[in-house]
């Protein structure tokens, strides 16, 4: 057992190399374990933070449901995983409740009023990333705290009792793993360029695993959440800062955006896939649809008869999200300011016709497979999983968009800003710095909502649920849910299997299958054979996933499992 001391912090690396489950150990926020996997009975909490899963897990011993937990552990990771968590952000939420309600919240950033379609392109038409990535300019309008309260509706605590653990963390602070310093000793820098105000974020000598971070800022605007409700963020005080921040640093975000913000509850996307019905998130993400089109794309070639990762197995995936991802770059947008055709392109006869020139051994090709291009999307969001002993199941993908997000914190308060102003087609139809193009769809425009792909999914057996997932990854979350999806349902994987095997990834254009380091050298060979050509990246997303199995009294077993590629955390009762 390889063990990992950080000074108070202990990472037990063992457990997911092992499949043993550990028990956890968060004893307070000085002292803690990193537990990849849990079998529980009365709840479960999968997330990004062992501290984030622990507060969520702490409101369920409470009585609270699935809702509460994921509203407590969504606040906790604004605290203790600044990179990704967020008040200054915007997620989405997949939930079906005891008795069958289902929900989708959209909590997407919005443009601010003043923002323009070529407000990033300079006097030449050329566009200027470093604005759309990169300091005030680049945040829309956050939805976080909206969406927290609109979930709020379905949860049973009083919210004062989610965001205190919030509150606690940020105030007395909590010790910092490995991977955090790391991220804050290399966003110095831009912590430093884009901020006139002293964070808590920068120290002279470098962050190392066991530091304490306290956030008294924060701790200060999540007072005035807790007393004041959504109004203690979009206006009053943490209003006024906002705006004063925008201000000093050029953004366009006004007092007025912030207080016309509204969290949307929209239909979830439902289908069916073989004996389970899927729940995902609709448009302004595009990954319920994605994820759809590329089941029904699978569905009739019976994957499961390929064999998992095999060459057969692996093209027949990589076809069906090249051909996903070219229509996302086409036709998605948010859906209140362009129609998007979501009936057709999922609609069995364009599927049929969409893999028409799908041959089996000879690789596809993106020059003839004709669509958009999809944009760049940075990979540092984060996804949590909850379920409870009722049989409520809530799914969360929540995201600044790059990691740290605008590396812009709020001066008096603490948080950080979100770039997601980057996930608009900076120039619609001209390729970005990544060699890819947007498409007009997607364009930015006053008020509208940038097209995401996070997909928080829910997987039903028989009406009951079964699957909860969701993870980090920009154009590559809902690869991974789909890979994770037809892990359980076509090659009957485990929770863990089915999130850490090796994954790979295929988006249209670049025209190319990215690998992770882990994926087979036998199988690379044999898709180069083919024509594909590969690439080897890092991991790709951070998968957190509970598998719901039925027991004999009416309730349920739990297997929960944080991924294998940071310090995912699961924790159950
Ligand atoms: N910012 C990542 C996404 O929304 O997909």
């Amino acid at each position: 057992m390889k063990q990992l001391q950080c000074n108070t912090i202990l990472v037990i690396v063992s457990a997911i190399l092992l499949g043993t489950p550990v028990t956890a150990q968060v004893k307070n926020a000085f002292q803690y374990e990193i537990q990849k996997s849990v079998q529980a009975t009365k709840g479960a909490v999968v997330s990004a933070h062992p501290l984030a899963s622990h507060a969520g897990i702490s409101v369920l011993k409470k009585g609270g449901n699935a809702m509460d937990a994921a509203i407590a552990t969504q606040l906790a990771l604004a605290v203790v995983y600044p990179g990704a968590g967020n008040i200054g952000g915007g997620g989405f939420l997949v939930a079906q409740m005891n008795g069958g309600k289902r929900i989708a919240l959209d909590y997407r950033e919005k443009a601010p009023s003043k923002a323009s379609r070529d407000m990033y392109l300079d006097s030449t038409g050329k566009p200027r990333f470093e604005l759309s990535q990169s300091g005030h300019l680049a945040s829309g309008v956050p939805g976080t705290v909206a969406g927290l309260f609109a979930a709020h509706a379905y949860a049973k605590l009083p919210f004062k009792d989610l965001i205190q653990p919030a509150i606690e963390l940020a105030e007395k602070g909590f010790v910092i793993t490995q991977h955090e310093a790391d991220g804050l000793n290399s966003t110095k820098t831009a912590f430093l360029k884009n901020n006139t105000r002293p964070t808590a974020f920068v120290k002279e000598k470098p962050w190392k695993a066991g530091d304490t971070l306290v956030q008294s800022e924060l701790a200060g605007t999540l007072k005035r959440i807790r007393d004041n409700g959504v109004r203690g963020f979009y206006e009053g005080e943490t209003a006024k800062l906002i705006v004063e921040e925008m201000q000093r640093g050029g953004g366009l975000i006004t007092r007025e955006d912030l207080r016309q913000y509204k969290a949307v509850a929209r239909e979830p996307m439902a289908f069916p896939y073989k004996d389970f019905t899927i729940i995902s998130m609709p448009l302004p993400s595009s990954g319920g649809i994605i994820i759809q089109q590329m089941l029904k794309m699978v569905q009739k070639r019976d994957l499961s008869s390929l064999g998992f990762q095999t060459p057969a197995s692996v093209q027949l995936i990589v076809e069906a999200e090249r051909r996903a991802y070219a229509d996302r770059a086409e036709f998605m947008g948010d859906p209140d300011f362009v129609k998007v055709p979501v009936k057709t392109i999922v609609s069995d006869s364009y599927i049929q016709q969409r893999m028409a020139d799908y041959r089996q051994d000879t690789a596809g090709s993106s020059a003839v497979t004709k669509a958009g291009v999809v944009p760049h999307e940075s990979e540092q969001t984060t996804h949590l999983s909850v379920a409870d002993r009722w049989g409520n199941v809530v799914s969360v993908t929540t995201t600044l968009n790059g990691g740290y997000g605008s590396r812009t914190v709020v001066g008096g308060a603490g948080f950080l800003m979100n770039n997601e102003m980057d996930d608009f087609s900076v120039k619609p139809g001209v390729p970005n710095m990544y060699g890819a193009i947007g498409n007009e769809a997607n364009a930015i425009a006053p008020g509208k909502r940038m097209l995401s792909s996070m997909t928080p999914t829910i997987v039903l057996k028989e009406g009951k649920p079964f699957f909860v997932v969701g993870t980090p990854g920009g154009t590559t979350i809902p690869t991974s849910v789909f890979q994770a999806l037809v892990n359980v349902i076509d090659f009957n994987m485990g929770t863990e299997k089915a999130i850490n095997s090796a994954k790979f990834h295929h988006q249209w254009l670049p025209d190319e299958i990215m690998v992770e380091p882990d994926f087979p050298e036998t199988v690379r060979e044999a898709l180069r054979k083919m024509g594909y050509k590969i690439t080897v990246r890092g991991f790709i997303g951070r998968t957190e996933a509970i598998l719901l199995k039925p027991d004999r009294k009416g309730g349920f077993t739990l297997d929960a499992v944080g991924d294998k590629r940071g310090d995912d955390h699961a924790e159950g009762y």
